[in-house]
């Protein structure tokens, strides 16, 4: 399977996620409770988006006889973290995938213009051969993941996940519009954008609430 054969959007629908994440909407919730949280939720949230992982024929022997087995393809496939909050996801999915390589990409949104901007790139040189999950909690405007999709199809990767916690329908068009061939998998599909573009209900700034730095 790969990423464009898979449904566009995927929004998650269990108990033990809603759980969590009403955990991560309170306010009242501290930095380091969060944190765990979001690492707990990141092993669910891996699950549907590792469903596009791509596989390929391996011959091996199992201790009883020769078989076809499938399994990863080389070069590895790399989780692409936007920083910062990103790295509450990618670390959580490179645990469940530690073949893995890691990227970072940096870009904060304005606070004037909610224009992302860029400000750190980290990939492996042979990105084009790779499959990429893009991680990040949130996709509100949609401004960061499609900056951040735009970089990667600019290094000529083809199959590309987009798995976040919270998002916002504007987002998701907005980066629909801009790379349609992208899958959404998220945790839960909010309401709408605030007049400062934050999600809502939504759970706050995620970097600032995972770090501590309100
Ligand atoms: C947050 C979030 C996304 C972005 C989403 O990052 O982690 O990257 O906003 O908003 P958008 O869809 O409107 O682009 P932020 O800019 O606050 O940076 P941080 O992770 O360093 O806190
Ligand atoms: N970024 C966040 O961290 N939270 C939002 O609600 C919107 C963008």
């Amino acid at each position: 399977m790969t990423a464009s054969d898979s449904p566009r959007l995927v929004v998650m629908d269990h108990p033990l996620v809603t759980h969590k994440l009403s955990i991560l909407r309170d306010r009242d919730t501290p930095s380091h409770a969060f944190r765990q949280t979001l690492h707990e939720l990141s092993w669910l949230l891996a699950h549907p988006t590792f469903d596009a992982l791509r596989l390929v024929d391996r011959a091996i022997e199992t201790p009883l006889e020769p078989m076809t087995a499938q399994a990863m393809p080389l070069p590895y496939p790399c989780l692409v973290s936007i920083l910062r909050a990103g790295n509450g996801l990618i670390d959580g999915f490179s645990q469940v995938c530690p073949e893995a390589s890691v990227g970072h990409l940096g870009m904060y949104r304005d606070h004037d213009t909610m224009v992302p901007v860029s400000y750190y790139t980290s990939l492996p040189s042979d990105m084009a051969d790779r499959q990429v999950i893009l991680g990040d909690p949130m996709l509100a405007t949609g401004g960061s993941a499609v900056m951040a999709a735009s970089k990667l199809r600019e290094m000529g990767v083809r199959d590309i996940i987009f798995s976040c916690l919270v998002a916002a329908p504007e987002g998701v068009a907005a980066l629909h519009g801009a790379h349609p061939d992208i899958p959404v998998v998220t945790a839960a599909m909010d309401r709408e954008l605030n007049d400062k573009a934050y999600i809502l209900p939504g759970l706050g700034d995620a970097g600032d609430r995972i770090y501590g730095t309100e």
